[in-house]
């Protein structure tokens, strides 16, 4: 049924497959402009960098769905929009494998410290192969810490244990035995795992519970000579705290994907070679994005035509 009058405003360029979905069940508009437009809007399809607060939803009368085209929604304030009778969805599962491939490779990168050594390569520093030179830390027979066992959280782990990591996890809840069993992890509590993981890697979301929750007495907690991943979300993390723990070397070594107050990394990270930094691009693939979008845009014609979203938060 095609519904002309429903508005979708979109704050990112969708792909032909989504688009086309949604002009089956009204009009899109945006990105361009895309805040003036939101009085006519009856779906939004936002995107990490978007804050939807009591704010923007005020400014947006005829909302009835947010469908955020990422899997985190912290950008979201879900109670007002509750409250508002807005319905909120996010990208589940579509990104669990590029995210968890990233974060298995910023793992490696940093244990094994390869920006550093292309770096060298670049400047003219390889003067051919010698044997104490480039070393990096050992990933086979490391312990993984992984704090959250969901989705990404999960997909790291079936990566880990292929390269010898012993792998355990601290999570709000635990998972069914048959599940750790599955996956070959082990719960611990939260101070064993900062104690006793040689890599703590975080995939936990970003909520007011876990903000700093890596701050700078954890991270002194940590195991000397550790390293530290986070592919999560950069408020988990005191990032000036981290800075001070990686300089005076207590950790080894740390991979950001991403940041407390992004685009902004904290300069003095900037400064410290043992600090492997990514543009959070950890679902950046072609085909995940597309996926992405799509089920953002799958949730929205869900909405419009009368039926259940797909993936509510
Ligand atoms: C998400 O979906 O929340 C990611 O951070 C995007 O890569």
């Amino acid at each position: 049924m095609k519904l002309p009058m429903a508005l979708t405003v979109t704050t990112l360029e969708l792909p032909e497959s989504a688009l086309s979905l949604l002009q089956e069940v009204g009009t899109v508009e945006g990105p361009e402009g895309w805040e003036s437009r939101l009085d006519r809007a009856e779906a939004l399809i936002a995107l990490l960098t978007v804050r939807v607060d009591a704010d923007l939803l005020a400014r947006a009368p005829k909302l009835r769905i947010v469908a955020n085209a990422v899997v985190g929604y912290d950008n979201v304030d879900v109670a007002a929009c509750r409250e508002r009778g807005v319905v909120v969805t996010n990208t589940p599962d579509v990104l669990t494998d590029a995210s968890a491939d990233l974060a298995l490779a910023l793992l490696l990168a940093t244990v094994r410290k390869l920006p550093q050594a292309e770096r060298s390569l670049r400047a003219g520093e390889f003067h051919g192969w010698r044997f104490w030179d480039y070393l990096g830390g050992d990933v086979g027979g490391a312990t993984l810490g992984i704090f959250g066992l969901g989705r990404i959280g999960q997909a790291v782990a079936r990566r880990a244990r292929p390269f010898g990591m012993r792998v355990q996890y601290h999570s709000r809840s635990r998972l069914p035995a048959q599940t750790e069993a599955e996956l070959g992890v082990t719960w611990v509590d939260w101070d064993t795992l900062l104690t006793t993981s040689d890599i703590l890697s975080l995939h936990a979301p970003s909520t007011p519970q876990t903000r700093h929750v890596l701050d700078e007495s954890a991270l002194r907690r940590m195991r000397r000579g550790s390293y530290l991943i986070n592919t999560a979300r950069g408020p988990l993390v005191d990032e000036a705290a981290l800075a001070r723990v990686l300089a005076d070397g207590h950790l080894a070594g740390a991979g950001l994907d991403v940041y407390e107050r992004e685009p902004a990394v904290e300069p003095a990270l900037l400064d410290l070679q043992t600090v492997v930094l990514l543009p959070h691009i950890a679902s950046a693939t072609p085909r995940t994005r597309e996926a992405m979008a799509r089920l953002a845009a799958r949730n929205v014609h869900a909405m419009l035509t009368g039926r259940p979203p797909l993936t509510p938060v």
